[in-house]
């Protein structure tokens, strides 16, 4: 489990294991644009503020990855305690 903090707001949204970031933020009332939910469209793409998140997707390129300032959230998870996303 991690948890995701919003950058501009503040509110910090728990992300259960099994539950995906997306579906953690729209249970916070938080919908996010989403399409194929499988991590290959690109729909969902979140900038990250801060943390590291934990890739899953097949869209973000090698370079991207390694940036850690983008993720895919209908996917991806964290590696650190908290991810701080600006949306
Ligand atoms: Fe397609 Fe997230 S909805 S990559």
């Amino acid at each position: 489990a991690f948890t995701i903090r919003i950058a501009h707001t503040g509110a910090i949204i728990p992300v259960n294991p099994g539950q995906s970031a997306v579906a953690a933020l729209a249970a916070h009332g938080i919908e996010l644009p989403v399409s194929c939910e499988q991590g290959v469209c690109g729909t969902c793409l979140t900038r990250i503020v801060d943390g590291i998140p934990d890739h899953r997707d097949s869209y973000l390129t090698d370079d991207e990855r390694e940036a850690n300032a983008v993720f895919l959230p209908c996917c991806s998870r964290a590696k650190s305690e908290c991810l701080v996303i600006d949306i």
